[in-house]
């Protein structure tokens, strides 16, 4: 097994910065910046050489999209997005020393300027090929900009990529009668030019670096993933796009065209340095260029591909860059036994959470990492998070530093108290206390964050039994010396508490600090008995935590109950009008009422009845698709509206011959429009 806390000189942490067309909610906090933040709390706390970076992923198909439907330019929509989210970052103390974009002017330069290396060094294949292309507008068309008919299910409204249907992934070129979204025009066909990443080339080398290096120190869905791509055979993939957003392809002869926006996005991380280093006198290279530099990206497993074989693929060959040495990526968190979904708007968004539960950052950090989606996919519930703030925050860390402050301050004035003679116990717990830094760091260090966090409230369970055990309200009428010495060990322990909580829980370490009345310490200084001397004055304690009641919860409960309720509802949307049609139009229809005489099942089909309707004119057969609404012995003698106008048509063989009137309902159900009265079979409807 590989070491993997050999020493590095420095580490570049960088976070998976988020698409810029929608606010965040507690599944990225939860799968990337919460590990993420974790890392490199605890990194600076050890003294380590660490740089930590975000930002805003700005370019791509969907943020043009969601422009057009707001009759905005896609920059509103960045700059909106980009500072609610940097916001929403900096409330939940994500502490990243750069927050950056990729809008940025240098973002642009440097990631032409990889791009233009690979060029020049020749490794892009060129390649033409067909591709949709609205004439009116004059655009060649995104997947997404292309829609039709799935040809799995027939649903009308595909797109380019996905049916949303059905779930299967589709190429434009699969869809029945495609439209482009932009005009509504059906899309030519035509010659364009793009840059593709021989990924197939690159293959040995990534056989090698990943599935034989990194076989034992990459998480096993990570390395799973890479070694099924690897596999299945990688091909060519394009790094260019024909799109008016994004970066230029900067060489020649690439007229309208951008990089992809996989591409251009985790070059941001290296800009984002580069700007650091701007900003703070510092040399940006040494973060991506030296050999003892460790590069660690935190992402969620839709982006495990892009980290771990396009981005590396780029880095390794422009010749300069090191590779990650590490990918943790987390599966995906799901909220209430459903999976996340903007579109549906299940969520949980975090600029909604902070009105609503102010001051509880440290409530949502910790509920999200003891359940992160570290090796499967996990589920938020507000069940969950308020009987881990109640029965963990609240009873065990809270109560112990509660009990602890306000006993010192009854019996010693809030002094820290000498400690004296040691029991048995106490040696233990102080052996105890002296193993806490090293167990939670190497779990830390291993990307293993809920074990990591479960051993710190280890350390405020250990405080807690030993308060308990040990009785000092019940000691300190006969033994005021042993009290002393409780309460001192109880209080070394809360000092601890605030270096080992600070990545997990940096606010409640805060306020633990502030009623210390220390100031922040190290990594370095945990462990130790003696952190706090005697004699140090404590100021009054307050509450860490408070206890979360029913009715709060509730309340979420109900607020996502209520969006279920409005999907199902608009689920059942009454279709819109369709176009207006002339009068002349309509008086073409030769609409009659009439009456079933006949009825039978067609054989072998589930939907079709055969019908005789005495339409008042003849006796002709109909076949109609109601079977699965109507027995045909019920239906004898039904009076119905027809049109008896339509041209034959034949269904399983049978010739039909006109149509019969149903309303359909939201939920695809049929019945009859009848006349009221009983009419004459023939009657015209007008
Ligand atoms: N915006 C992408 C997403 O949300 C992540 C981009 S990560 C980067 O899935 F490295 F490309 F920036
Ligand atoms: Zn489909």
């Amino acid at each position: 097994m590989k070491n993997t806390r050999e020493k590095f000189k420095r580490y570049t942490v960088t976070s998976a910065l988020p698409y810029a067309n929608g606010p965040l909610h507690i599944g990225h906090l939860a799968g990337v910046y919460i590990p993420a933040d974790i890392y490199s709390r605890y990194l600076r706390s050890k003294g380590e050489d660490v740089i930590f970076i975000g930002g805003s992923d700005e370019h791509g198909v969907p943020i043009t999209i969601k422009a057009r439907e707001q009759g905005v330019t896609p920059q509103e929509i960045v700059d909106k997005y980009h500072k609610i989210i940097k916001e929403s970052f900096e409330q939940f103390g994500i502490s990243f020393d750069i927050y950056s974009r990729t809008s940025n002017k240098i973002h642009h330069e440097t990631a032409a300027d990889i791009f233009r290396t690979l060029y020049e060094k020749n490794e892009f294949i060129e390649q033409t090929s067909l591709q949709y292309y609205d004439e009116e507008t004059q655009h060649f068309l995104a997947d997404r900009y292309i829609t039709g008919t799935c040809p799995h299910c027939g649903y009308e409204n595909a797109y380019g990529d996905q049916c949303e249907n059905c779930g299967t992934s589709l190429s434009p070129n699969e869809l029945i009668n495609p439209k482009s979204l932009l005009s509504g025009n059906v899309p030519v066909r035509k010659e364009t030019k793009h840059w593709y990443l021989p990924l197939d080339k690159y293959t040995p080398w990534l056989r090698e670096w990943i599935l034989e290096s990194h076989k034992n120190d990459w998480k096993t869905n990570v390395y799973g993933q890479c070694k099924s791509w690897i596999n299945h055979g990688l091909k060519p993939r394009a790094v260019t796009r024909d799109l008016d957003w994004g970066i230029k392809v900067p060489v020649e002869d690439a007229e309208g065209k951008v990089l992809y926006v996989w591409f251009d996005a985790p070059i941001g991380y290296i800009s984002a340095t580069k700007e650091w280093a701007q900003e703070n006198n510092k040399n940006w290279e040494p973060y991506w260029k030296d050999k003892e530099t460790k590069l660690v990206h935190f992402i969620g497993k839709d982006n495990i591909v892009f980290h771990c074989i396009m981005f590396p693929s780029i880095l390794k060959n422009e010749g300069t860059y090191i590779v990650p040495d590490n990918v943790p990526a987390n599966e995906f968190l799901n909220l209430e036994g459903n999976k996340i979904s903007t579109s549906r708007n299940w969520a949980v968004w975090l600029h909604e959470y902070l009105d609503e539960f102010p001051d509880k950052q440290d409530v949502l950090r910790y509920v999200l990492c003891s359940n992160a989606p570290e090796t499967k996919d996990n589920d938020f519930t507000w069940k969950d998070f308020q009987a881990k703030n109640n029965n963990e925050l609240l009873a065990i860390f809270g109560n112990f530093v509660n009990r602890t402050v306000v006993l010192t301050h009854k019996y010693f004035n809030g002094l820290v108290p000498e400690i004296g003679e040691l029991t048995e116990l106490d040696k233990t717990v102080l052996k105890e206390i002296k193993a806490y830094p090293e167990k939670i760091g190497k779990s830390i260090e291993n990307y293993r964050f809920r074990e990591a966090l479960n051993e710190m409230m280890n350390l405020a369970r250990l405080g807690n039994k030993y308060l308990t055990d040990s009785e000092p309200w019940k000691q300190i009428k006969s033994n005021k010396e042993r009290v002393k010495t409780i309460l001192n060990i109880s209080l070394q322990i809360c000092a601890n508490l605030s270096i080992l909580a600070e990545p997990f829980l940096p606010f409640t370490s805060n306020k633990l600090i502030k009623i210390l009345n220390i100031s922040a310490l190290k990594w370095k200084d945990a462990g130790k008995p003696d952190i706090l001397v005697s004699g140090h004055q404590l100021n009054k304690p307050f509450y860490l935590f408070e206890k979360i009641e029913d009715p709060e919860i509730n309340t979420q409960i109900q607020k996502l109950l209520n969006t279920k309720k409005n999907n199902e509802e608009e689920k059942k949307q009454i279709n819109p009008a369709k176009e207006n049609i002339e009068f002349d139009d309509f008086v073409k229809l030769d609409l009659r009422t009439g009456t079933i005489i006949e009825a039978e099942k067609v054989p072998k089909t589930k939907k079709l009845l055969k019908l005789k309707i005495d339409t008042g004119i003849d006796k002709r057969l109909i076949v109609s698709g109601i079977a699965e609404y109507y027995k045909p012995e019920d239906i004898i003698g039904q009076k119905i509206s027809i049109l008896v106008n339509l041209a034959p048509r034949k269904l399983r063989g049978i010739e039909s011959n006109g149509m019969i009137l149903m309303a359909k309902n939201s939920e695809g159900k049929l019945c009859f429009v009848s006349p009221t009265e009983n009419f004459n079979n023939g009657s015209e409807i007008k």
